[in-house]
This record gives structure tokens, sequence and C-alpha cells, in this order.
């Protein structure tokens, strides 16, 4: 009941942004107050016959009532027909929510242990742990893993779907509200499975066009300590998993870093994207993200010739932090 009395509740479903998580949520109040109707009908009945029929000195052996035909098929009718009140608005949502409607914005979202990969198909932009969608249009999400079975869940604007191998399942909405809404994993996928947030950014539609723009031009070119962070990229085995355009760096086991400089948060939602934070990402990744396969098959971590110094973590973080 405190919990109730809280006021930034990033990941509730009961204050849905979206057509979507609206229908879902008026369900769940259909049922709910569904719910508090069989309770106290039920409840009431139970109370009264306590007190009112309770036994008294004297009494013999009540009338007995097994076998009444009225009450056996009252009582299986009065269920049915709570069930058909429920039934019928949640086929309706079910299909409405099946096919997104003509003329949505595609973005294709690959899960991994334990990050995001985002996709603009249409647009040429790639990115990772945080989906950009104007607000206003209809946004469908293509859904598919790497690896385990994941599960895309922003609360306020969608419902939750699973991400399963070899299957391209997919979501659709609609954002009412610009903003920055939480997402997170939910369905168990390993040892960072509680670490696999991500953030939906629902934006006017300029603000969305200007951020497509710069996601697809070069950010600037590293000077000074940026510069040897750059070159100590390509050096020290980070270009083997990661992409960043326009640079030899192609990997694509890990997140696309591109703009990464540009996103607000590093790790998959794990830290705000500061230059403290991405060194300190740098300098352990287990510590934030256990299990992560950067700590545990990245080079620099396993093999003392390719190990990084604190200056070398330094530019690396001035150089990551300049890709915007
Ligand atoms: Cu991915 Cu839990």
């Amino acid at each position: 009941m405190l919990a109730a009395c809280g006021t930034d509740e990033p990941l509730t479903t009961i204050s849905p942004r979206s057509d979507v998580a609206g229908d879902i949520q008026g369900l769940y109040s259909l049922i709910f107050w569904a719910a508090v109707f069989v309770f106290v009908v039920v409840e009431g009945l139970l109370v009264y016959a306590v007190i009112r029929y309770r036994r008294r000195p004297g009494d013999g052996i009540p009338p007995q009532s097994h076998g009444h035909r009225l009450l056996e098929i009252g009582w299986t009718l009065a269920p049915i027909a709570i069930l058909v009140v429920v039934v019928i608005p949640t086929w309706q949502v079910i299909f409405k929510t099946a096919d997104a409607p003509d003329g949505a914005m595609r973005v294709e979202v690959m899960a991994h242990q334990w990050w995001w990969e985002v996709r603009y198909p249409g647009l040429g932009v790639v990115t990772a742990n945080e989906v950009h969608v104007p607000v206003g249009s209809p946004v469908t999400v293509q859904l598919e893993t790497a690896d385990v079975i994941h599960s895309f869940w922003v609360p306020r604007l969608s419902g939750k779907r699973d991400m399963v191998p070899g299957r391209v399942n997919a979501i659709w909405f609609t954002p009412e509200a610009t903003g920055t809404f939480l997402g997170q994993c939910a369905e168990l996928c390993g040892e960072s499975h509680a670490n696999m947030k991500f953030q939906v950014v629902v934006q006017e539609q300029a603000e969305f066009d200007a951020w497509v723009e710069a996601q697809r031009r070069a950010p600037d070119p590293p000077q000074g300590l940026a510069a040897t962070g750059a070159s100590l990229f390509l050096s020290k085995g980070c270009l083997a998993c990661h992409t960043i355009e326009g640079t030899v760096a192609l990997g694509v086991i890990g997140p696309n870093l591109t703009h990464v400089g540009g996103r607000s948060t590093l790790g998959a939602g794990m830290m705000n994207n500061t230059p403290d934070e991405m060194a300190r990402w740098l300098r352990d990744p287990s510590a934030v993200k256990p299990g992560n396969i950067m700590t545990r098959d990245g080079a620099m971590y396993t093999n003392a010739a390719l190990a990084l110094t604190e200056d070398d973590i330094a530019a690396l973080a001035a150089y990551l932090g300049g890709l915007r």
C-alpha cells in the first residue's frame, strides 16, 4: 500500500502514454473492478450467512439444498456471464495489438546478452539501447534475438513480447506524449538479465528528424587526447567487436559505437554517460555488468599485452565521449 504513495514510477503500467498501453490498462481496470465486484458480493453473502444462520440453542438440522436445480444453474451462469464480460474486450485488444497499422515506422530491435541493438532499416541508422521515435505516429518494432530468449517491455508504451531464437515477433504502439520511457528485459536471460535496460525517447517530429540527421553524419574527427584514444581503439582489440563508422572498426558482436557519446546511458541503462562512468566501465565492465562478454572474451581483459593502463582508459573515454 505504501508503494502506491510513490510519485516516481518509471516502470509503471498504470499511467500509459500510448494507445496500445492504454488499451491494456483498460483491460486491467475492467478485470480489477470485475474482481472487486465478485469479492464484495461473495464476501457480503458469506458474512451475512455466517451471522444470519449461525447455530442457536435448540436448532435442528437446517433445510438441505443439495441438488437444488435453480441454484446450480444460477452459479454456473453467473461466472459464465462474468467471463464473457472479460473475454470480449480482451479479444478485441489482442486482435488490435496483433497487426500494426499501415504506414507505421519500422524499427528492428535485436536482443543480445545483455543489450539491445536498434536498427532503422528505412533510415540507415544503427544504434543501441536507445530507441528514438516521433510522437503521434505508429511505430512497429520487429523483435529478434541473437542468443537466448529475451522479452521487450516498455510498460508505459507497449505491452510485453518475447524475442525467441529463430522467430521474428513484432509489437506496435503509437506514443502519445514526449519524454523518456524506460524499458526492461522481462524474460530471465542469464546473469545480467536485471541489467538489461533501455530507453524509448519520444520526440516531436522535427526533433526526431534532427536526431536521424545527426546519426547519419560522421562524428567530428578526434583531436588531442581523443585522437590517442582513437588509435588505442584500433590497437587494443576494441575494433573486433564494435563498429565506428568512418574507421576500420567494423565488429558486430558488441554495440555500434559510432555515436555512443550522444547517448544518455552506458552499458544498456546501467550508468549515466559521463567520462567518469565510461572510465569505470572500461576499467572493469564485469563490476558493472556481471558475466558480460566484453570482460569474458575481450582481449584487453584476458591478454596482459593488451591490458589498458589508466592513461589508455582516459584517452579512450575522451574519444568515445566525443563520438556524438
Ligand atoms: Cu534479456 Cu532478460
